[in-house]
């Protein structure tokens, strides 16, 4: 078997014989001859069947789109009038010598070379695997795996320890709703798919990692949007000794370099990103996340900026179970969150009235994207007191707060440092680089506006048996 050259490599094969394997992109019967496009993972090449190869013509002529095939052919220069400037491989032509059929395709449920944002969605995450081969979406997941590969690099680089944390861990208050995974061997116990691995990174700072960062798959049973999955990727991160400053700086460096070296076509709009308070984008946008760009038509403009000075806490409107307390005070991003150094006093003064409650600001920030929020962290409180308040403020006892948190008490109390951090929302940060409207354009497989994945026919019953050995019974509505 002679040896496969890729489609991207035929350029440096003029001349020569060669294998290529891949699909069959389109196929032109013109009766004496056949054309074809074929494509791998590498790109596209046209070739071609003459009369002169009867064997291949009678394969050829029964292929069709979407088929595997092996093609061994000659890679001939296209004459001047043929060549097609703009397209890859355009200056050449596979004169095809022989064919064979890896796995014949059924008729494609939808044409992978209009557009798909197009096709009806349960039908394209169904046949997500079909979806995939056309070019945007081989670009968008190909153009992911370089931005995560970059980010690896980079922080690996800078002392960082990528560490990976539990999936199956507690219930925790992020604000969104958890999943949970009943046990088997605890009957009527269950453990919380993670919102986010906050408590996990700041044990790991308890436990002398200093610089630790994940790709972290984050699940919040939360309604799905156009910027929101029930599961989604985090670039999370958390550094010991660090200020603010310090987290803003290592941020906006990364996404810096990620621009400049992977996406070189699109223009940061203002460095260093702009700082607006959050009073301020209420006041002047009406919202905490505002799109600041000059030029709202310049598909390659990208104007970040942060949002900082939040308050600490804000009127608890749900009651919803889901991270308030039973006081009328609820967070605004986590609980976890240290105020300002300067307001820190007026944080534990244990007679801090409603309106010195309000004027608390957090050390905290958004960071923002063309209007989308692409991330948030804050420093955290490091001590046990300052959590008590903080839970103490939302109306929680301290044996609630002991029971729920003690692991997180007992390790501020071990020696735990000064730390904070912040997490990234990869599928936005992706999909706004890569001009996509929703971040099911950059996911491999994402779900549908109701959760659900159509492909995989999830979420499904399961057997009798299964929730017998579980203990559950189900009772539907
Ligand atoms: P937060 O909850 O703000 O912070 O999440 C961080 C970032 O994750 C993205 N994001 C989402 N992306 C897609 N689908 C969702 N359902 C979804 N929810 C959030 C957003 C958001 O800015 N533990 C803290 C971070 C920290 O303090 O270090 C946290 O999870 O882009």
């Amino acid at each position: 078997m002679s040896q496969r050259v890729f489609i991207r490599d035929l350029q440096a094969q003029i001349g020569n014989e060669v294998t290529i394997k891949g699909w069959v992109d389109v196929r032109r019967d013109q009766g004496k001859l056949i054309f074809f496009d074929f494509r791998d993972m590498t790109g596209k090449v046209q070739g071609v069947i003459l009369p002169s190869a009867p064997e291949a013509h009678a394969v050829g002529s029964t292929v069709r789109p979407e088929w595997v095939v092996e093609v061994k052919g000659k890679v001939n220069q296209r004459p001047e009038r043929a060549i097609q400037k703009d397209k890859q491989n355009g200056d050449i032509e596979l004169e095809i010598l022989s064919m064979s059929v890896l796995a014949e395709a059924e008729t494609p449920p939808f044409d992978i070379h209009a557009d798909t944002r197009e096709v009806n969605e349960e039908t394209r995450l169904k046949y997500r695997y079909v979806d995939l081969r056309g070019d945007r979406l081989q670009k968008n997941i190909r153009n992911r795996a370089k931005i995560i590969s970059y980010i690896r690099n980079f922080l690996s680089g800078t002392d960082f320890t990528e560490i990976e944390t539990p999936l199956l861990t507690k219930s925790t208050p992020e604000g969104a709703r958890d999943y949970i995974v009943p046990s088997r061997l605890g009957a009527g116990l269950f453990y919380a798919l993670p919102q986010s691995p906050q408590q996990y990174k700041q044990l790991l700072m308890a436990g002398g990692i200093e610089r630790y960062f994940q790709i972290a798959k984050c699940m919040r049973d939360e309604d799905t949007r156009g910027d929101r999955q029930p599961e989604f990727t985090q670039l999370d991160m958390e550094l010991s000794f660090a200020t603010e400053e310090d987290i803003m700086a290592i941020t906006e460096q990364l996404l810096i370099e990620i621009v400049t070296k992977l996406y070189p076509h699109k223009k940061i709009q203002t460095i260093p990103f702009p700082r607006i308070p959050y009073a301020e984008a209420m006041a002047k946008y009406n919202i905490d996340r505002p799109d600041i760009r000059e030029n709202k038509e310049d598909p390659n403009l990208l104007a970040f900026c942060w949002v900082v000075d939040f308050p600490f806490f804000e009127k608890n409107e749900k009651q919803n179970g889901t991270g308030g307390g039973l006081s009328q005070w609820t967070f605004t991003h986590n609980p976890f969150s240290a105020a300002k150094p300067a307001h820190h006093e007026k944080l534990m003064s244990s007679k801090a009235s409603d309106a010195d409650l309000q004027t608390i600001t957090a050390a905290q920030y958004d960071i923002v994207l063309n209007g989308y929020e692409i991330g948030g962290g804050s420093v955290r409180n490091h001590k046990a007191e300052s959590l008590l308040k903080v839970f103490e403020i939302m109306g929680y006892d301290s044996e609630t707060v002991e029971k729920n948190f003690s692991h997180m008490l007992h390790a501020f109390r071990s020696g735990t440092p000064p730390h904070g951090g912040i997490a990234w929302g990869l599928d936005r940060l992706i999909m706004l680089l890569e001009n996509e409207p929703n971040i099911r354009e950059v996911i491999a497989f994402p779900k549908t506006g109701e959760g659900r994945d159509p492909m995989m026919e999830s979420p499904s019953e399961v057997n009798p048996e299964q929730l017998r050995e579980l203990g559950l019974i189900v009772n539907k509505k």
